[in-house]
């Protein structure tokens, strides 16, 4: 029997930008999906139920891409709400390539980051490397066209190159204020792009944000909150001007930098959810609460993929 556990993430800065070779930056945190498996005797099951394709279309794929052919009793049990752009569908990729991994006695993270990141790509017919290698590698990452230090990884994918870094991050406390509005996110990288090939204007803002990003690096590895907060805002100012921004998130926005250093949307944008980095959580998940969101309270997550028990 193997149990491996990954965590999920939020972007704290650079997302959109980001599909334009910007850097962006996405955060570990301390909800986790667990991925229990042992050998069965006639046919794979997860959670009980015959594997298929409809239900378990990321564990088939790790299944499928590591080539492990015997039946196993597959479990998975997730804190980590689903569709609230924390990463639970990263989470659960990495944690069952680890657990296969493991079965196969091999575990090197760079083979189980390109495998993740495929098969993200494969179910979601797109995806950057961001998701999986956060949950992968914990802590936080930049992903950038150009190398910098601290490099992990490099990912490359029709034509497109992601150098995958680690970051030094602070304990930091973080809310996130689910706005419940489903938004997937094809639609608003394809709005972003229209916006894009129209207009300098555009062009302008996505390079702003790439700036801010590597200022936001640093701040990030000196532990400057208040620096970290007020980049933040502004890149959420700049994610409204690109038109992904949502009255509701506005607001969720709004009530949360009261008692934050900073506030923005995280992830697609369009609905979805907030994120917000404070030092008083309870008191901007109420504030979240009565604007009518959902609020989730979190902290930073030094771990990635973890085995967490092994027998025979
Ligand atoms: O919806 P999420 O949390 O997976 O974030 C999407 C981030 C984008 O930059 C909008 C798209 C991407 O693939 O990077």
């Amino acid at each position: 029997m193997i149990s491996c556990s990954a965590p999920g993430k939020v972007i704290l800065f650079g997302e959109h930008a980001v599909v334009y070779g910007k850097p962006a930056i996405a955060l570990a945190v301390d909800r986790r999906v667990r991925c229990k498996m042992s050998k069965a005797n006639e046919k794979t099951t997860v959670n009980g139920y015959d594997i298929n394709y409809q239900h378990h279309s990321y564990i088939l794929k790790c299944i499928e891409k590591t080539g492990v052919s015997d039946p196993l009793k597959i479990t998975t049990v997730s804190d980590l709400p689903s569709g609230a752009g924390m990463g639970s569908s990263a989470a659960i990729t990495v944690s069952t390539l680890g657990g296969l991994y493991n079965l196969k006695g091999f575990s090197e993270l760079e083979s189980i980051a390109k495998d993740a990141f495929q098969i993200e790509y494969e179910v979601q017919g797109g995806a950057s490397p961001i998701d999986t290698s956060t949950s992968l590698h914990g802590s936080a990452v930049m992903v950038y066209e150009k190398e910098m230090n601290n490099l992990l990884w490099t990912i490359e994918k029709d034509g497109k190159v992601w150098n995958v870094h680690h970051i030094k991050i602070p304990d930091i406390h973080i809310v996130i204020g689910d706005t419940g509005i489903g938004a997937p996110t094809g639609p608003l990288v394809e709005k972003v792009r229209r916006f894009y090939s129209k207009s300098n204007f555009a062009k302008e803002v996505i390079e702003d944000i790439g700036n801010l990003v590597l200022e936001g690096r640093k701040a990030l590895e000196e532990e400057d909150l208040h620096k970290i907060g007020k980049l933040m805002n502004k890149n959420h100012k700049l994610l409204s001007i690109l038109g992904v921004s949502h009255p509701k998130l506005n607001g969720l926005v709004k009530a949360a930098k009261r008692y934050s250093y900073g506030a923005k949307l995280t992830g697609a944008g369009g609905g979805g959810s907030i994120v917000a980095l404070t030092e008083h959580p309870e008191k901007v998940a109420s504030a979240i609460e009565e604007r009518g969101g959902t609020p989730y309270i979190l902290d930073s997550s030094k771990n990635g993929l973890k085995v967490e028990q092994t027998s025979k």
